[in-house]
């Protein structure tokens, strides 16, 4: 498709801000949406269009805003509606999008609609959320587990019933067989779109349809079966994300981008594309290489260069034709890429900017995770009790239930805990990296001494300085925008290689992702280099994590 076709969000680089570890203003220790103002200038120099805010609502944050007790205002310790106006206004002179999370498949318990459902049998949202009775022994209706471990169901003394949480215990799942649920959750989004967002990031929409039967799954060591397996992407799903585009997306131009971990390459065209539900979904087959068993962190899998090929590549294909994938390797959700795609040890700078030119130049919409364009990497903290993640205390539970000792735990919970993505932004040297004056709801990585935003800007040779490289590389070369992706050396275990070519002009990526020199074979080393991340480069081979482009 020609670039002049695309829409903006096509065009557009995407920075994801979580916005508890963006920027204090206050001195309370957590980020604001005035430090996002504050940065804005920094993020519209990197080049992003959009900025994905995760989730700003009042929440008591049980899992960090994913619990949401009022779909539309904002949280205090976030702000005030007005400072959330004025972001849209202040990023909308820079052209930058404001684009919100809309976490629908379930709201806190705290939310006025559970405070309601749970008081009774006969209120008026009785069934706003998904009630069973208990077995006659008294147990949960079924064997499902939550995403966080342990039971996805918990007793309400109020009702005499159980309710279903595919997430926390505090995380209850929404209704959404229920028109007026569904009303209510659709009026949430259309205030947003009213203040002028432009599009939204939607949590956890493959859990939202239930199955018609309640049964067992196939019970894991536990006793329980996931929910994921139960019903991820279950069967009448389509209908109501269609409903959900309807009455809601559909003639605007905005983007939606969905979270949606199990939606198989033949069932995308009713995801994404012309005819889909959204604009785009986060596929997960990259992003999970690196585990042999569901998202379970004590069963790593040692993963080839040749298989991480082919996941981006089948992706890359999937919607060559139809529909648009949005890039990434990072979110508030994984550990940092240099050290989830890399072996302990490896040069991180080098790594960050091996994947920045792999991100950068493939097809689709690249999304940076805030402090991915510096360089930023895990942190390893001596006790889960160290741990803020809800998420990293569920699989912590679940490894000791399994057998591992704690120090094997821990060292799962350095490798995978979404906490390393969490760690506050590192601005610069000064105290507390420059977020906050106060105490740090998360401690600051140690390395912010050197891995910071003002020191990389003065540095030519930086991550942050590669990333605006490769971001204005993109924007001046509509080839590397919607240009056809071609997979180059294959077999390689060591370089991943790919071309991106429109009418007649192609760019060559060539990463090494190894950290021994590799030769090239002779058609490459014809071709002209127009950036390398090293400076002193040779044109016949790649030296350990180098990246280079080629046109
Ligand atoms: C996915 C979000 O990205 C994650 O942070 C959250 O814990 C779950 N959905 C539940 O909302």
């Amino acid at each position: 498709m020609a670039a002049e076709n695309l829409k903006w969000w096509q065009k557009s680089i995407v920075y994801q801000i979580y916005p508890k570890s963006f920027q204090d203003t206050t001195g309370s220790g957590t980020g604001d949406l005035r430090g996002v103002i504050q940065h804005l200038d920094y993020l519209k120099n990197l080049g992003a269009g959009a900025i994905w805010l995760t989730p700003v609502y009042p929440s008591p944050m049980i899992d960090n805003g994913y619990d949401v007790a009022d779909y539309t205002a904002i949280d205090p310790a976030y702000g005030t509606m007005a400072d959330f106006e004025n972001l849209i206004a202040e990023a909308d002179k820079r052209g930058i999008k404001i684009v919100m999370d809309l976490v629908y498949n379930h709201s806190s318990d705290k939310h006025k609609w559970f405070l309601e459902s749970k008081s009774n049998r006969t209120n008026a949202k009785a069934d706003w959320y998904i009630w069973r009775d208990a077995k006659p022994d008294g147990s949960p209706p079924t064997n499902w587990r939550g995403i966080f471990g342990g039971s996805a169901w918990t007793w309400c003394a109020e009702r005499q019933q159980y309710y279903l949480h595919s997430f926390a215990v505090e995380q209850p799942d929404l209704n959404w067989e229920n028109p007026e649920v569904r009303q209510a959750l659709y009026d949430a989004a259309n205030f947003w779109l009213d203040k002028g967002v432009g599009g939204f990031r939607i949590d956890a929409i493959v859990y939202i349809k239930k199955p018609a039967e309640f049964i067992d799954g196939k019970p894991d060591s536990d006793g329980l079966a996931s929910v994921h397996d139960v019903y991820a992407n279950t069967s009448g799903i389509l209908n109501f994300l269609y409903e959900f585009k309807e009455k809601v997306f559909a003639g605007r131009d905005i983007f939606t981008v969905a979270e949606a971990n199990a939606v198989k390459p033949e069932e995308l065209k009713y995801w994404v594309g012309e005819n889909g539900a959204f604009d785009m979904l986060f596929e997960f087959s990259h992003v999970n290489i690196m585990f042999a068993k569901g998202e379970a962190w004590h069963y790593p899998y040692d993963w080839k260069l040749t298989e991480l090929k082919k996941v981006l590549t089948d992706s890359q294909k999937a919607t060559a034709d139809n529909g648009w994938y949005p890039i990434y390797f990072e979110n508030h959700d994984k550990p940092r890429s240099v050290n989830n795609f890399f072996p302990k040890g490896t040069d991180t700078i080098k790594a960050a900017k091996v994947l920045a030119a792999v991100l950068l130049t493939l097809r689709g919409t690249p999304f940076i995770y805030e402090g991915q364009e510096l360089g930023c990497t895990n942190v390893e903290w001596d006790s889960i009790e160290d741990y803020d993640d809800i998420g990293s205390h569920g699989q912590y539970r679940l490894m000791l239930q399994e057998g591992l000792t704690a120090a094997q735990a821990m060292k799962c919970i350095h490798r995978f805990s979404r906490d390393n993505a969490r760690t506050p932004m590192q601005w610069n040297a000064e105290k507390n990296a420059g977020f906050s004056t106060g105490k740090t709801w998360l401690p600051v990585n140690e390395n912010y001494k050197t891995v910071n935003a003002a020191a990389e800007d003065k540095d030519s040779d930086s991550v942050l300085n590669w990333y605006k490289k490769l971001i204005d590389l993109r924007a001046a070369n509509k080839e590397l925008i919607s240009g056809d992706y071609q997979l180059l050396l294959p077999e390689s275990e060591e370089i991943f290689a790919f071309s991106r070519s429109l009418d007649g002009k192609t760019f060559i990526t060539a990463v090494n992702f190894s950290n021994q020199k590799v030769n090239l074979p002779k058609d490459f080393i014809d071709k002209k280099i127009i950036i390398d991340s090293e400076s002193n480069f040779d044109k016949n081979f790649l030296k350990p994590l180098e990246a280079r482009i080629y046109q």
